[in-house]
């Protein structure tokens, strides 16, 4: 009988000793599923919009270059003037910027309009035309 006892005793034990652990498992859960920001309702300042904004704002110049243009800008790739060439981007260079930016925007023999980047801005493109000038020169 005392043995039985002991048994229903450690099982018991065992039990909530397992609803436990289980309880802490489901904060742990809860923890890493709620929302890094908390949303923000109309009237309240909200303190996690402007970083938001920063992170989908515009690329710079050298961040389209090293994910767009370096494909074959890198390489030489279907005759693409590479970067730090001096003498291949001399004359274009002497073109002017406006006609570079023109260029790179609507494309120009193995060149395609704005370097298949089809989502950047004309302005991302100027600033990757403008990160590859100043590299080249
Ligand atoms: C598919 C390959 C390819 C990609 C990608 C590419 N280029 Fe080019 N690019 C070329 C080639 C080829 C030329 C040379 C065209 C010619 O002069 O016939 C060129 C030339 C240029 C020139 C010189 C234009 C001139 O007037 O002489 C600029 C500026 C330029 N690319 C900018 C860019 C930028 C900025 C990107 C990325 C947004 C980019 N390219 C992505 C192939 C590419």
């Amino acid at each position: 009988m005392k043995k039985v006892f002991s048994l229903l005793a450690a099982a018991g034990l065992g039990l909530s000793l397992s609803m436990v652990t289980l309880a802490d498992r489901n904060q742990e859960i809860a923890d890493r599923i709620a929302p890094a920001g908390k949303s923000c309702l109309e009237g309240e300042s909200c303190a996690a919009a402007p970083v938001a904004a920063v992170a989908s704002g515009p690329r710079t110049g050298e961040q389209v270059y090293s994910t767009k243009c370096f494909t074959c800008h890198a390489t030489g790739a279907a005759g693409a003037p590479k970067l730090g060439d001096v003498a291949a981007w001399a004359p274009r260079i002497a073109q002017g910027t406006d006609a570079l930016y023109t260029n790179a925007i609507k494309g120009l023999n193995g060149m395609p309009a704005k370097g298949l980047c089809m989502d950047c801005s004309d302005d991302e493109i100027k600033a990757a035309v403008d990160h590859m000038v100043t590299a080249s020169k």
